[in-house]
């Protein structure tokens, strides 16, 4: 495997901020690694992931994905990087409510100006949900708006997908079945990034989990098989730590 992002004492102090939200963090993610980032609310997951995206930049620190180091990109160029290397999937879905399902999965792609009505089509038949293809997202579950908005974010083959907390708005049986969407494109070389509040998911399905707190990285599990197991010890300590 090769190294596709990388995290160098990455600082990140909001505006206003008394203390970081990262509080200079390194970590690397290897090419086709599926990765969990796990801990209590405000302790910097979202900014994590904003991060290595491109959609926010830190106050020290660098990152640097596919060996370009972001902070050297101007706004234009990380544009780019997002529209070319980065499929992002939250937590409400965030479809535009006036286009069809289809047509939502083809904005990533007519940002590049390429048409790929057949590509998307494609997509949301691998995701099981082609016939919903020509409605709007008012009239599509929550699990249906999601895998859209993950064909949405998978329509330019980006190089990195990241999800944060996809799951959060889905009912169980729902988020079971996103997840097995990100296992099984982790299972085809996806390099994923997933946060989430829910050590179950987290550990049945990672093969690596992060824990953050405070902005900081406390924990760096690689999990195989039956190590999954010892994963309890990070969320018992996680969840207490939230407390
Ligand atoms: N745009 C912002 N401006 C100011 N402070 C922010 C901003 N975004 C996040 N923060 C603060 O930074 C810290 C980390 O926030 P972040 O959203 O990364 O946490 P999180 O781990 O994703 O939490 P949650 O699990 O609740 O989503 C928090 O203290 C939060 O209040
Ligand atoms: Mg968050």
């Amino acid at each position: 495997m090769s190294e596709l992002v990388r995290l160098s004492d990455v600082t990140k102090v909001y505006q206003g901020g008394i203390t970081g939200a990262l509080n200079g963090v390194s970590v690397t993610v290897e090419k086709g690694e599926f990765t969990a980032i796990m801990g209590p609310s405000g302790s910097g997951k979202s900014t994590m992931l904003n991060l290595i995206a491109g959609l926010d930049r830190p106050t020290s620190g660098a990152v640097i994905v596919g060996g370009t180091d972001l902070a050297k990109l101007g706004e234009a160029g990380l544009a780019r990087f997002r529209r070319d290397h980065v499929g992002f999937v939250f937590q409400f879905f965030h479809l535009l409510p006036n286009l069809t399902a289809l047509e939502n999965v083809l904005i990533p792609a007519q940002l590049k100006g390429s048409e790929v009505p057949g590509r998307a089509r494609e997509l949301l038949g691998q995701l099981g949900i082609e016939e919903v293809a020509d409605r709007y997202p008012a009239r599509l579950s929550g699990g249906q708006q999601q895998r859209v908005a993950i064909a949405r974010a998978l329509i330019n083959n980006p190089t990195l997908l990241l999800a944060d907390e996809p799951t959060g708005a889905l009912d169980t049986h729902s988020g079971e079945q996103v997840m097995d969407l990100l296992v099984q494109l982790h299972g085809r070389g996806q390099t994923i990034l997933l946060v989430t509040h829910d050590a179950k998911l987290a550990t049945r399905h990672a093969a690596r989990v992060l824990s953050v707190i405070d902005g900081k990285v406390v924990d760096d599990a690689r999990l195989e098989g039956p190590e999954r197991a010892a994963s309890e010890v990070i969320r018992v300590r996680t969840e207490e730590a939230s407390r």
